[in-house]
């Protein structure tokens, strides 16, 4: 027999809610009624909302568990191609070889952007973000597909999801080489996802850039990590656009301004500054004294889900040592492993169960990679779109979903009468 809830009411009324089933025990309370209507919650930040039922990603943030559709990131994340795993969220399943192989043709032919998005992104100032200049790229994408509109027509859905995923690498390395005043370089057939994104960055005057396989895997594991992480903030924008009738590129536009955040994904950004602005490993334990004392907070840290160490931080970890290797260690990683020891020793990061999350490590790669802080966020947006899509489609194909609307406890004053200019 499943659970219930009974709640009982002043009137002496008692109500038996059915719990869900799944990751977190919840119930519908708005069909406990009151006298001031029905029963609502109030929980700012929705840290024990369930906004929806999600099929894509599973996390068990006090054990540390990360797995895409079933399938452990670990397991993915050493065996598997972004490609594989943006199909994976999408349909539900690994595809065979032939799916693989199909799947990477149709996205692999969606890598140009129209011409005006040139001019688009042309038009920036040369100091904007990267990432300013991607979120415009990808809301303007559903002005050159109207066909994106029809969210209720299947194919339709996945012919536009298909162009998001074909074409947002090529927007982030435009959005990058327009702030370093380099030429645009267009897409290559010959060279597969990552590889393509490396070479539209970083080619130079060779016909052909390839990268070093092993700095191209590395960056793959990371596409591969930072793929999905079902309700974080920026997917909880693209399901908030979304839910109004919105198309997936507006909607991920909408994610990639919540990304942007120092809280969310612009965090790597930020933990290199702080690992810059600490300077020496000597000058740890004073930075740590500061955050105990709320002076400063240790980005990279914390996480909403996770109580345990994020499961990606671990992998990416590894991935430092596959990258150092081609790049030669980047010095700051001294730094951030000493913040890693103190604070995994110390009280104030025990007692809040505050561990090192997906951000503390991978900015050192990137820069090792030799990427500038503000590209940080926009190599998170690239993978981030996977799961974005995947997201979307299960947003407005699922029949209990209606208009994210949220309710308020007002708190303002009430009925006042307007008060002409003269007497204020
Ligand atoms: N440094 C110092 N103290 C922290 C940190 C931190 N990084 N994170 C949380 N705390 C403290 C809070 O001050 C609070 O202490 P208190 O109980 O004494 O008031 C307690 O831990 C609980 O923290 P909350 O802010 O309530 O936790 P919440 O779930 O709202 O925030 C968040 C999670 C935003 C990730 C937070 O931990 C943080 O700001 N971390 C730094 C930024 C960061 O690394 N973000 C990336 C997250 S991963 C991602 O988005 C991909």
């Amino acid at each position: 027999m499943s659970e219930t809830l009974q709640v009982s009411t002043s009137g002496g009324a008692s109500h038996d809610l059915p719990i869900t089933d799944g990751t977190i025990r919840a119930t519908d309370l708005k069909k406990v009624p009151t006298a001031a209507g029905p029963l609502a919650t109030y929980d700012p930040g929705f840290m024990n909302t369930a906004a929806c039922r999600s099929a894509i990603t599973f996390i068990d943030g006090d054990e540390g568990i990360l797995e895409y559709r079933g399938y452990p990131i670990d397991q993915l994340a050493a065996r598997a191609s972004h490609l594989e795993v943006a199909y994976l969220l999408l349909y539900g399943e690994l595809p065979t070889a032939a799916q693989l192989e199909g799947w990477e043709k149709q996205v692999n032919t969606h890598r140009l952007v129209h011409e005006n998005v040139r001019d688009l992104i042309d038009a920036f100032r040369y100091d904007a973000h990267p990432m300013a200049k991607l979120m415009a790229g990808v809301a303007s994408m559903q002005t050159f597909y109207p066909s994106s509109r029809r969210i209720d027509d299947p194919e339709a859905r996945e012919l536009n999801m298909i162009r998001l995923l074909g074409k947002i690498p090529t927007m982030a390395a435009w959005a990058y080489r327009h702030s370093i005043g380099r030429h645009f370089v267009y897409p290559n057939d010959e060279l597969g996802y990552v590889d393509n994104f490396l070479a539209m960055l970083f080619q130079s005057q060779q016909r052909v850039y390839r990268a070093d396989p092993r700095v191209s895997r590395a960056l793959e594991v990371l596409f591969i990590l930072h793929a999905d992480h079902e309700q974080n903030c920026s997917t909880n924008a693209v399901r908030a656009v979304a839910s109004a009738g919105n198309d997936v590129f507006t909607s991920a536009g909408a994610g990639i301004g919540a990304l942007f955040g120092p809280l969310h994904g612009g965090a790597n950004e930020a933990v290199l500054a702080m690992l810059r602005g600490i300077g020496s490993v000597d000058r740890v334990p004073e930075f740590i004294e500061g955050v105990k004392a709320g002076r400063a907070k240790l980005m990279g840290f914390g996480h909403r889900v996770y109580k345990n160490y994020d499961p990606r931080a671990r992998i990416i970890k590894k991935a430092c040592d596959d990258v150092f290797e081609v790049t030669g260690v980047n010095p700051l990683l001294s730094i951030a492993q000493e913040l890693e020891r103190i604070a995994l020793e110390d009280e104030y990061f025990v007692t809040r169960r505050l561990y090192p999350n997906v951000d503390f490590y991978s900015g050192l790669i990137y820069e090792a990679l030799r990427f500038p802080p503000e590209m940080f966020t926009v190599l998170f947006a690239v993978p981030r779109t996977a799961g974005w899509c995947a997201q979307w489609l299960e947003g407005v194909t699922d029949p209990e979903q209606k208009i994210m609307r949220p309710r308020q406890i007002y708190t303002g004053p009430r009925e006042r009468d307007f008060v002409p200019m003269a007497q204020r």
